[in-house]
């Protein structure tokens, strides 16, 4: 280190620990008591121990004028050990934070000594044993938690004496009795009338909670009572604290009627399910604040469903599974502006699901399974992604049953884009948000980023990444942080102490993210060897990345190079370890073979935020490999009726299929009951997201034909040369995907069918297929020919000419065309009223009539009338030839445009650039949003 960096570093450690400087040498008996302390302590700060004065020298501690210890901070510091009843001699302590360490055994008696102390933080430590009843002495604090250890016993009535505190957090511990009140117990917890903050969440505490136990002159703002054993009546005395703005009494066994609660107006989250709870549903008029209620599974009285439900106009989250609601979900309540998701499974909603023409643009799952909804209708505006209506009479045996809000296939989570921090030594965190009021992280995370990097920036210059993930048995919020040190290998103590402490800095994240503490991991503060060669130099430049990771970066990747090498010397090692004998290897052209462990690693553990659509055949995830490439991998359900046998099949014919125009196949991975295929990433999403303005691309006529012509290669390609042919059997807009280029490749052949295992090129199957692509003598015939692909083709021709869906608005485009053009004698001036009105703005539309007249011929109703997909190929070849455009040397950026928005976002905010090119192997919602009110004609077709 040069003198100007010392010099520095020692004025920033004067300006940090001023009273330091003033201080007199550390007083002797203080200077024991810590001497002592660190013996039953390993691993503690290098500095310890090496001079005689803690006061000037020792990393965590602050003293006064006098010499006197009046902090002792060590929070993340990777020690391990016990607390001995020395502490008691540190009288003048004020702050003591030992949180994030392995420190167990009991919390000595003796700490009730420290009169002084108005700050006591020991959480995430391993200790055990009674909360000791002495803590009722330290009259001085104000901020205590013992979260997450292993205190056994009860709660002593004695800290009902802490009359100053405001934050009593005892949370997560295996705590047990009732809750100690003065009247009961001569001292109790309804004494507190300062609190804020009461954390007694997930315990085993039981009882009925008193009437007196809150009064309307407290100021609680939080009350986390969930995954307790309490009994009993809600108290009503809880309806009148006017502070209120967190109360979760989830998971008791809460009985009786829920008291009036609607004098909480400033409440945010309630949460009540899973009790057995009574009476009417809790009647919330009044509370404006509301954003994420959670009533499910309690046995209120059968209710229509309430009208103070349109009142909640800033609602982000509904839950209210099993409640007993019947009726007909008024359209107002998919109108708020901020709703992200509505849980309304398992009750008796009846009628007609119709969500109106003004859904809230936040709106992204809607579950409505096991009701009585015998009809849907739906709108223009549908955008929502995800929507469940599996049980419900409407998918009983009709055309519905076989579409995705029906099956219960998923459609996009929200897509994420995978950031490594690449250090050898990250400092990882994770904050536990526990009553988070949003649903949509993404939307949040740009927020707490901010606020997070004012607190940490200062500290160091870092590379930061934010990882968040939630655990969906106690609806808590996590966010991994996890940070680089920058031009050094590791953090020191000291920066540990003052970047990542952010309980002890009273750290604020943005008001919606609700009450949270912080665990720290083990830092390598110890390992002499550095774990592994500093791979990239971070640069100082790169302050902050949000996005995903993975924690444990090193050890996995130590690890897989292992499995490399052994997977090399024999690709199909767990080949045929499966229950059944399913013969030898598959015989694969080009396809890798992937271990579980990559793909999880790359995937981050199939986190639900990597998930960017599903199928019949399971989800899929985008991943990164280890090399950079970006892949998405689908991942069969556990139980897919798709055996070993047909895996094999399936990678064997897709290895074999290469072609620009299609999906390539990068590798698969068969193991301990897993299948997965691995494909390459297709980064602009699919043209049916172009073609209805939902990830910003424009498209005008030459890039239409263009891709006209791409997917028609693609498909001539299965048909014509792929050995055997291939059927794609769900040819559609959504399953034509756009890559970096613009280029159109076919994506899914979930569906295919190996040609050659019938005769004569016909297929008995059972239909499948997307409504409204439909082959219809398929339909009627169930004999599957290529001319089926060629048929669904001709739809996807006439959609790039109406940019509308194949059923829209009661019509289906086929029919719509015919009748336009029959009304204008085969002129395509009748089709103005059809054409997408962006076109004829985007310049000229040359050879549209020809092109027109090839859809019509694909849509023919025998399918000897159809052409070929290699004619059909042909055919745009000329059209574009004739019309001076060369088919094969368009460069993406002659002819189409992208939102600035999209090119803007990346740099900074790599989740909202990939939330605008979501992608990929959907099944669309699309398909299914117009067959509500599918023909029913074609009702005596049954699937
Ligand atoms: C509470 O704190 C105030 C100062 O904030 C102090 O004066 C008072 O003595 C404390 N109360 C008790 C009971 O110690
Ligand atoms: C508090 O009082 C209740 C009711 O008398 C009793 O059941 C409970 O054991 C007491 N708790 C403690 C910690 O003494
Ligand atoms: C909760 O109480 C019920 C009934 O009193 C009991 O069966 C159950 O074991 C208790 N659970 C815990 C975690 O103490
Ligand atoms: C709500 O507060 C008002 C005013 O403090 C009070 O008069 C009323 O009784 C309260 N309502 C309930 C249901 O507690
Ligand atoms: C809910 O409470 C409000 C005000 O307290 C009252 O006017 C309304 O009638 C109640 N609604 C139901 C369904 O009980």
């Amino acid at each position: 280190m040069c003198k100007g960096q010392l010099l520095l570093l020692l004025l920033l450690l004067f300006c940090a620990a001023g009273p330091r400087i003033a201080s007199a040498a550390t007083n002797p008996q203080d200077a024991a008591a810590l001497r002592s302390l660190m013996k039953k302590w390993k691993n503690v700060p290098s500095s310890w121990g090496k001079s005689n004065d803690p006061c000037a020298k020792w990393d965590g501690i602050l003293c006064d004028g006098n010499g006197r210890v009046t902090s002792l901070n060590l929070f993340g510091m990777g020690m391990s050990g016990t607390l001995s009843d020395d502490i008691a001699s540190l009288t003048e302590l004020r702050i003591l934070e030992l949180s994030s360490n392995s420190l167990d055994g009991p919390l000595p008696a003796a700490i009730g000594k420290l009169v002084k102390l108005e700050y006591l933080a020991l959480t995430n430590c391993g200790f055990s044993g009674p909360v000791p009843s002495e803590l009722g002495n330290l009259s001085q604090l104000t901020f205590l938690a013992l979260n997450t250890n292993k205190f056994t016993g009860s709660i002593p009535p004695s800290l009902g004496k802490l009359s100053n505190v405001t934050w009593m957090d005892l949370a997560d511990n295996q705590l047990t009795g009732s809750v100690p009140t003065s009247r009961d117990n001569g001292t109790g917890l309804d004494q507190l009338v300062m609190a804020e903050h009461f954390h007694f969440n997930h315990n085993m505490l039981e009882g009925s909670i008193p009437e007196y136990l809150f009064s309307s002159t407290m100021r609680l703002r939080h009350i986390l009572f969930d995954r307790n054993n309490f009994t009993g009546p809600i108290p009503a005395s809880i309806g009148n604290i006017p502070s209120l703005e967190v109360l979760r009494l989830n998971n008791n066994g809460f009985m009786d009627k829920v008291p009036p609660l609607n004098n909480l107006t400033k409440l945010q989250v309630l949460m009540l399910s899973n009790n057995k709870l009574s009476g009417p549903i809790p009647n919330l008029t009044g509370m404006s604040m509301l954003e994420n209620v959670d009533i499910s599974n309690n046995s209120f009285d059968p209710s229509n469903i309430p009208s103070w439900i349109t009142d909640l106009n800033g609602i982000r989250t509904i839950t209210m599974q099993s409640v007993g609601l019947y009726g007909q979900l008024p359209q107002k309540l998919f109108s708020f502006p901020e709703l992200e998701n509505l849980v309304l499974s398992d009750n008796q909603l009846n009628g007609t699901l119709d969500m109106g023409n003004n859904i809230s643009k936040q709106l992204g799952a809607v579950n409505i399974q096991n009701n009585k909804i015998t009809s849907v209708t739906v709108y223009d505006s549908f955008s929502v992604k995800n929507l469940n209506l599996q049980g419900n009479p409407l998918c009983n045996g009709s055309l519905l049953s076989d579409t995705t809000p029906c099956t219960g296939q998923q459609t996009e989570a929200p897509p994420q884009i995978i950031f490594d921090a690449q250090c050898a030594n990250p400092f990882i965190e994770t904050i536990v948000f526990r009553a988070p009021s949003f649903d949509n992280v993404l939307e949040f995370l740009p927020q707490l980023e901010k606020n997070l990097s004012g607190q940490i920036n200062n500290c160091t210059p870092n590379q930061l990444i934010l990882m968040p993930y939630s655990n969906n048995e106690d609806a808590y919020l996590n966010v991994d942080i996890k940070a680089c040190p920058v031009n050094q290998k590791k953090f020191t103590y000291s920066q540990v102490l003052n970047c990542f402490n952010l309980t002890v800095k009273t750290y604020k994240p943005p008001e919606i993210f609700g009450p949270y503490y912080v665990k720290a991991q083990h830092y390598p503060f110890h390992d002499k060897t550095s774990r592994a060669v500093l791979i990239g130099i971070v640069t100082g430049s790169v302050l902050l990345v949000v996005g995903l990771t993975l924690v444990g970066f090193y050890a996995l990747r130590q690890k897989k190079r292992v499995q490399r090498l052994v997977s090399i010397n024999n690709p199909f090692a767990s080949w045929g370890s499966m229950e059944q004998d399913i013969g030898e290897a598959p015989k694969l052209k080009s396809a890798r073979f992937f271990t579980l462990e990559e793909l999880k690693f790359c995937t981050n553990d199939f986190r639900e935020i990597n998930a960017i659509g599903a199928g019949g055949y399971g989800r899929v995830y985008r991943g990164k490999l280890p090399d950079g490439m970006l892949v998405a991998i689908k991942r069969s359900k556990e139980g897919s009726m798709q055996g070993g046998l047909e895996f094999k099949t399936e990678i064997e014919l897709l290895s074999r299929v290469h072609h620009k125009n299609l999906v390539g196949l990068v590798g698969f991975c068969f193991e301990k009951g897993e299948k997965m295929l691995v494909y390459e990433f297709i980064a602009n999403g699919s043209l049916s997201e172009a073609l209805y303005g939902m990830n910003g691309i424009h498209l005008d006529w030459r890039r239409r034909l263009k891709i006209a012509l791409d997917s028609a290669r693609g498909l001539a390609y299965l048909h014509d040369h792929a050995n055997p042919p291939i059927i794609h059997r769900d040819v559609k807009s959504t399953n034509i995907l756009l890559d970096e280029k613009l280029t159109a490749k076919v994506a899914d052949f979930g569906l295919s069918l190996l040609v050659s295992d019938s005769e004569e090129g016909k297929l008995c199957t059972n239909v499948k297929g997307t409504l409204g692509y439909l082959d219809p003598e398929y339909y009627m015939t169930q004999q599957l020919t290529a001319k089926s692909d060629v048929y669904s083709f001709g739809v996807v021709l006439l959609e790039l000419i109406v940019a509308k869906p194949p059923i829209h608005e009661n019509k289906y485009i086929v029919r719509e065309v015919k009748m336009a053009l029959d009304m204008e004698d085969g002129t395509h001036c009748g089709l103005k009223d059809l054409m997408d009105p962006v076109l004829p703005k985007m310049g000229g539309l040359l050879g549209f009539p020809r092109l027109l007249k090839l859809a019509l011929q694909c849509v023919e109703e025998l399918a000897n009338d159809r052409p070929s997909m290699n004619t059909i190929v042909r055919e745009i070849e000329l059209i574009m030839q004739d019309n001076g455009l060369t088919p094969d040397s368009m460069s993406a950026s002659s002819s189409f445009s992208i939102e600035s928005r999209t090119m803007k976002v990346p740099s900074k905010l790599p989740y909202s650039s990939a939330s605008t090119s979501s992608t990929s192997f959907g099944m669309d919602s699309r398909a299914f949003e117009y067959s509500g009110v599918f023909p029913s004609s074609h009702g005596s077709l049954k699937p």
